[in-house]
C-alpha cells in the first residue's frame, strides 16, 4: 500500500502569514492542500472562495483539494476549476444534479469528488461511485475545524473502503475531521488514503515534526 497522504486544511493556518504557511508546510511534507470553502448556509460559517485559491495557486505547486460546504456548489464550479484547484469535491446533499456537477469538473482535466456528511449513508454513492475520482469522508459534522472526530465513523470508512474496491477503480478514500497523532491509526487501519488535519497540524507549532510524529505512528 502507498503511504497515507497528509493534507493540511488551511481553515486552521495563521491568514496573516498565509504564504509563509503554505511553505512552511509544503517544506514539513504536506501533500497537498485542503480548501474549506463554506457559505454560511450549507453550514453555519463563512470563510473563503474562489479568489484565495487563485492566490495560494501561485505559491504552491501541490494539488488543491476544495471542499465545498456551499449550497448548489454547481454555480460555483467553474469558478474552482479557473482558479486553479485540483481536485474539487462537493457534498452530494448539496446538488440536486450531481452528475452534471461532476461531469463538468472531469471535463476540466480535474478530480471530482463528492463527499456526505456523517449522517449521510454511503448508499446514497450507489449510483455515482462509479464515475468519481475521490470519496471524502466527515468525520465531523462540517462546518468548523477543531471538531472531535465522530468515533463511530470508523465503520463507515472501512464500507467505504469496501464499495471503492468493488468498483476495481482507482478512487482516492479521503477522511476529514478531527484526525490527530492519537486517531490516525484508526483512521489509516479503516483504509484511508488521505487524511485531512486542520488544528492538529496547524497549531502543533512545528509542523515538520508532526508530520515525523504522524509517519512514525503509521509505519
Ligand atoms: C470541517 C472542515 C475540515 C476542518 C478540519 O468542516 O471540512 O476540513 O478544517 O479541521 P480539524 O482537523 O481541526 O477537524
Ligand atoms: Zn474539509
Amino acid at each position: 500500500m502507498n503511504r497515507i497522504m497528509i493534507a493540511p486544511s488551511i481553515l486552521s493556518c495563521n491568514f496573516l502569514i498565509l504564504e509563509k504557511e503554505i511553505r512552511d508546510a509544503e517544506e514539513a511534507g504536506a501533500d497537498l492542500f485542503h480548501i474549506d470553502v463554506m457559505d454560511g448556509h450549507f453550514v453555519p460559517n463563512i470563510t473563503i472562495g474562489p479568489m484565495f485559491v487563485e492566490a495560494i495557486r501561485k505559491i504552491t505547486s501541490k494539488p488543491l483539494d476544495c471542499h465545498l460546504m456551499i449550497s448548489n456548489p454547481s454555480d460555483f464550479v467553474k469558478d474552482f476549476i479557473n482558479a486553479g484547484a485540483d481536485i474539487i469535491t462537493i457534498h452530494i446533499e448539496a446538488d440536486t444534479h450531481i452528475f452534471r456537477s461532476v461531469d463538468v469538473i472531469k471535463a476540466a482535466g480535474i478530480k471530482a469528488g463528492v463527499t456526505l456528511n456523517p449522517s449521510t449513508p454511503l448508499c446514497s454513492l450507489e449510483n455515482i461511485i462509479e464515475t468519481i475520482d475521490l470519496l471524502l469522508i466527515m468525520t465531523v459534522n462540517p462546518g468548523f475545524g477543531g471538531q472531535s472526530y465522530i468515533t463511530s465513523m470508523d465503520k463507515k470508512i472501512r464500507d467505504a473502503r469496501q464499495m471503492i474496491d468493488s468498483t476495481g477503480r482507482h478512487i482516492d478514500l479521503e477522511v476529514d475531521g478531527g484526525i490527530k497523532a492519537s486517531n490516525v491509526k484508526r483512521v489509516a487501519d479503516a483504509g484511508a488514503d488521505i487524511v485531512v488535519m486542520g488544528t492538529e497540524f496547524f497549531h502543533s507549532g512545528d509542523y515538520r515534526k508532526k508530520v515525523a510524529e504522524i509517519m512514525d505512528i503509521l509505519k
